[in-house]
């Protein structure tokens, strides 16, 4: 083999609403593998979500820390799979929790190996303090006032504190 090796390249696809302590580990981790990672808000016919893009995209921002040179942010209305070809990515990173997401990301994966054979996914093990962290559980608990520091990175908690702060007072 000649020359630099080539760099690799990863998008890490979600609704990410809102950014979890999940999703970061999983970005983070995916960081050791590739030498880029985007990052991409992606649209999920089934969620419609609470946070807007640019809320969503700011706070990937800042969980980022200094891993912001390799990291890019981006979004995508369209299949997955055409954006992984527009951006030359051939890896798909996701996350697998327990038995329950199986099923779903199986189907995702597949779906997306026949519409594009040349692209293929790559999940990672939830870390196990996050094994039971969701989006919509952690949206569900700060609706109701609880305290979802932790399961979420700062900036996330502030932001649903603020979005459901009416809420405590009925
Ligand atoms: N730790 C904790 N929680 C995690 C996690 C982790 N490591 N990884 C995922 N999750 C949770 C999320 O919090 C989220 O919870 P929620 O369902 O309560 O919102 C859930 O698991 C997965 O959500 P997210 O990671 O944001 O992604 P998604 O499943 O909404 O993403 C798309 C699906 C966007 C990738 C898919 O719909 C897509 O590809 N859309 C583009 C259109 C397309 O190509 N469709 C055909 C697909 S075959």
């Amino acid at each position: 083999m000649t020359g630099a090796r080539n760099s690799k390249l990863a998008v890490y696809p979600g609704t990410f609403d809102p950014l979890t302590s999940g999703h970061v580990d999983i970005l983070e981790r995916s960081l050791a593998l590739f030498d880029r990672v985007i990052v991409a808000i992606a649209t999920n016919p089934a969620k419609t979500p609470l946070f807007t893009l640019e809320e969503r995209q700011d706070f990937i921002r800042e969980a980022l820390g200094e891993n912001t040179d390799r990291v890019q942010l981006d979004h995508n209305e369209g299949l997955l799979v055409d954006y992984c070809t527009r951006v030359g990515a051939t890896t798909i990173v996701r996350g697998l929790r327990a038995l329950a997401d199986f099923e779903y990301e199986f189907q995702l994966a597949h779906m997306n190996r026949r519409l594009a054979p040349n692209i293929d996914t790559v999940f990672f093990m939830t870390d196990e303090r996050n094994h039971y962290v969701s989006s919509s559980l952690v949206k569900e608990v700060a609706s109701f006032g609880g305290d979802v520091s932790g399961l979420v990175p700062p900036a996330v908690a502030l932001a649903l504190a603020d979005k459901y702060k009416g809420n405590k007072s009925k």
